[in-house]
């Protein structure tokens, strides 16, 4: 319970301090490059002056209220939403410490609100109903549409009076499986106005990972799009989402309704194959529904959405979210991580089937009654200059996106970048993986004519919204680092002990005590949620990062610590891989691991050890390589096999993943000790053959 544990909460707060002045070897945001030789960059005095937070005083002010006092700083910002009725007393409450019982955690219990209501009609309420809401941008360059918030709003109860009229009640699932269209956001508030517990599933999964997920939540309805072009190439959603429907169906889920939104740029509806009785168009239903439709009142604590994420097990976890908290804690982190200001035109360029698109392209911004930008189409075509096309388009000023697309964009030239202007641009952000110093000194450069600060996010899907990240303008930043927790928040890296290091320190990052968007258990399995976060270290939530904080409080995040890698900011499971090439009738066994990848941030190297007597060949690889396509998606693929006779184990069976890495990545004389394996030749072996 919170009266409690503020004692704990304080404890950390003096080890956060302003970086001494003398230690600055700084340049001024704009007055020189972000260059090697300057490891602080310092915001420009202007930007500084009309930020939220315009100096590391001011935030450190805050962040004390908020650790000294939880309860009090949460309830004055949540009070800013609308409630239908307040929240009881207490404001949150929580255990945190799996030998002190069940793990809980509670915000604005009691409170009864809505988060579709508190998008839309509040903002519309507050004379906002003729804003842009959403700028779309089609694959191809022309294709566009615009929605205001009162428009946004039509559609949104258009779909919810369908869904309502089909049967689907408060609590109930509904997947989604759509691309970047203005329909994916729509689908997603629909579901939120009217209490269903909507999930996305990404686009580019295959139909067997959508069947694993619709036979888990078993949704009433299933809404998709029959094609979509991404680039040059179309991709048929609809054939996918048939595939997944009739497997669902042998493994007992049976979805009655599949509403299909007619994309006929990609593929017209004559083309698109149809189940009777259960295929809908969209368009053709939904203009026979009202556009406006009540909304369902719920507890702060209500789910809002389910999204699987990759773990270390093969099996896909259902990250749980429930309302208030998260409503509360999107669009705080929104407004100070990107010192959003109404008049700001903000572009994510992640996908709503990701964390990433749930709390930054929809709930947060739509919150702050932002005007968000819905790219359908690829950064790449029709050439490396399309993202600074569209900012100059729509006068971007907040671009947000991913490690892996400024590195891509950076091996093309500056020349596609430098031919726009970007001159509305202010603040960029990175999100998905660690940046590199030298992308984050492209990104600030080039990008951002040097003038603009760049907020490196570091969050998870569990944790709902930003954990550590810079507020532009309050501190000089590091190239590299997401610098400091957000309010409330605690992170604390501890040693394999579980003993909290103090100053200057590398170890393991865990958080003490919750924050208002925290996921609230893996749905279905509240166990695993217990085993996988809060075991490890006791009276913690673990990462499952590792981080270093430097000498004046930085944080550096290093990477997964667990089985999990994160390629091209994909999230995925190293088990998941393994678990499709085995399935693969010549495969015996399968060992995958990160590897580091110039663009991709981690690419996936995989060891595979045949069937007795199967010969490896280039026919086999290729088809290895399809079958994780097939089970899990493209992004998926594994970029190397490495054919192995045998892998590396201990006399207990175990696979040495230590020496497979130091393999994959060719550090062979970093290969440690060996001499605890069953059979020691196998690395030389391996080593061999890593080339074949
Ligand atoms: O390893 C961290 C990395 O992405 C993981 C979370 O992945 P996911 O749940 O898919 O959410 C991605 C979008 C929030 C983390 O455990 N990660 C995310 N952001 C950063 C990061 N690593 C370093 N720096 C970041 N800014």
């Amino acid at each position: 319970t919170n009266g409690a544990r503020s004692s704990h909460r304080l404890r950390h707060v003096s080890s956060l301090a302003a970086p001494p002045p003398s230690r600055l070897n700084a340049v001024v945001l704009g007055d020189a490059l972000a260059s090697e030789e300057h490891d602080l960059v310092i915001p420009k005095p202007d930007f500084s002056a009309q930020a939220h937070f315009p100096s590391p005083a001011k935030y450190l002010d805050l962040y004390k209220q908020s650790i000294e006092d939880p309860a009090g700083f949460w309830s004055d910002i949540a009070s800013q939403f609308y409630w239908k009725q307040k929240w009881a007393s207490p404001v949150y409450s929580e255990n945190m410490d799996v030998r002190e019982g069940r793990i809980n955690i509670e915000w604005f219990k009691g409170g009864i609100t809505n988060i579709c209501y508190n998008c839309l009609d509040a903002n519309i309420a507050a004379g906002n109903g003729e804003k842009i809401a959403i700028y779309w941008e089609g694959n191809e360059l022309g294709a566009d549409a615009t929605l205001t918030y009162n428009q946004l709003l039509h559609k949104v109860c258009q779909l919810a009076n369908y869904l309502k009229d089909i049967g689907v009640r408060k609590g109930d699932a509904v997947v989604i499986y759509q691309p970047m269209l203005m329909e994916l956001p729509i689908a997603m508030l629909a579901c939120a106005r009217i209490g269903a517990v909507h999930s996305v599933v990404f686009a580019g999964f295959s139909s067997e990972s959508l069947s694993q997920r619709i036979v888990d939540c078993k949704p009433k309805v299933v809404l998709t799009c029959n094609a979509v072009k991404r680039g040059p190439k179309v991709i048929n959603l609809k054939d996918i989402v048939d595939a997944a429907l009739a497997e669902s169906a042998k493994n007992g889920t049976v979805v009655d309704v599949c509403l299909t939104y007619a994309n006929e740029s990609a593929l017209t509806k004559e083309s698109t194959k149809w189940v009777e009785g259960r295929d809908i168009w969209w368009q053709d239903i939904l203009s026979k529904y009202p556009n406006s439709c009540d909304v369902e009142w719920v507890d702060a604590e209500d789910p809002l959405f389910l999204l699987y994420t990759s773990g270390s097990t093969g099996k896909p976890k259902g990250v749980l979210h429930t309302t208030g908290g998260y409503m509360v804690y999107t669009a705080t982190t929104f407004k100070y991580a990107f010192d959003y200001k109404p008049s700001d035109v903000y572009w994510c360029t992640a996908d709503c089937g990701w964390i990433t698109g749930h709390s930054y392209v929809t709930y947060g911004p739509m919150l702050n009654g932002a005007t968000v930008v819905v790219f359908e189409g690829a950064p790449n075509y029709p050439d490396s200059g399309r993202c600074w096309d569209i900012v100059d388009k729509y006068k971007v000023s907040i671009f947000y996106t991913a490690p892996t697309l400024v590195r891509s964009l950076m091996r093309e030239g500056d020349e596609f970048v430098t031919r726009y202007s970007r001159k509305s641009l202010r603040v960029l952000g990175s999100v998905g993986e660690p940046i590199n110093p030298s992308a984050w000194r492209w990104f600030f450069n080039v990008v951002g004519d040097s003038r603009c600060p760049i907020s490196d996010t570091w969050w998870q899907t569990e944790t709902g919204g930003f954990l550590i990240t810079p507020l532009p303008g309050a501190w000089p930043q590091k190239p590299g680092s997401a610098t400091f927790p957000f309010f409330g928040v605690q992170p604390v890296i501890v040693d394999e002990k579980g003993a909290e290091l103090e100053g200057e320190c590398s170890g393991y990052l865990c958080v003490k005590s919750s924050w208002p968007g925290a996921f609230r258990t893996l749905y279905g399995d509240h166990e695993r949620y217990e085993t996988t976060y809060f075991s490890a270290f006791p009276g913690y939530y673990f990462s499952g990062d590792g981080c270093s904080r430097d000498k004046d409080g930085y944080h550096w995040l290093t990477g997964r610590v667990d089985d999990v890698i994160n390629v091209s900011g994909h999230r995925i499971g190293t088990a998941e891989v393994e678990s499709a090439l085995v399935s693969h009738p010549q495969c015996a066994e399968a060992a995958v691991v990160g590897v580091e990848h110039e663009v991709k941030g981690q690419g996936i190297y995989a060891f595979v050890t045949l069937v007795e007597g199967v010969p490896y060949s280039d026919d086999l690889r290729k088809s290895l390589i399809m079958n994780v396509r097939k089970q899990i998606g493209a992004f998926a693929a594994p970029d190397k096999i490495h054919w192995a006779p045998g892998l590396p184990k201990t006399r207990s069976g175990k696979i040495m993943r230590r020496i497979l890495r130091k393999i994959a990545s060719r550090q062979l004389d970093e290969l440690g000790d060996t001499s605890t394996l069953a059979e020691p030749g196998v690395v030389d072996q391996l080593i061999a053959l890593a080339d074949s």
